[in-house]
């Protein structure tokens, strides 16, 4: 590779799959918009007595509710809209 243009290493280095991608916050509210709103709106998560306490019951009720629809989201949809819904209202580190 002598001769390999300096660019083709940049390329390369943005075609290699990002190992530690940050979650997609707005695949997750446009998710969360078409799928998610039939049941509750979204006062559900500032309600006094919400019932989601920390990141892992988080991620629970999202699973919870994800199959009470039925909606066909890969691993990674479900971790966008939990990256949504702790951004807009739950907030745990
Ligand atoms: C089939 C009806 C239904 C749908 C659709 C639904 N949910 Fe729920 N969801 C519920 C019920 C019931 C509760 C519990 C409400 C309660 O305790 O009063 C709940 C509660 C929640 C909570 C906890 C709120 C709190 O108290 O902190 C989260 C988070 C949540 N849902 C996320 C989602 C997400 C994400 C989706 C889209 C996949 C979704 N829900 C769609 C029925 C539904």
């Amino acid at each position: 590779m002598k001769n390999a243009h300096p660019g083709f290493l940049v390329i390369l280095a943005f075609s290699l799959p990002l190992p530690l991608m940050a979650a997609n916050i707005e695949n997750g509210a446009e998710l969360h918009f078409d799928d998610c709103t039939g049941c509750h709106q979204e006062e559900v998560y500032t309600r006094e007595n919400r019932v989601v306490g920390s990141l892992q019951r988080l991620s629970r009720q999202v699973r919870f509710c994800k199959d009470a629809v039925g909606a066909q989201w890969f691993d990674d949809d479900v971790e966008d809209v939990i990256a949504y819904l702790n951004q807009a209202y739950y907030r745990f580190e």
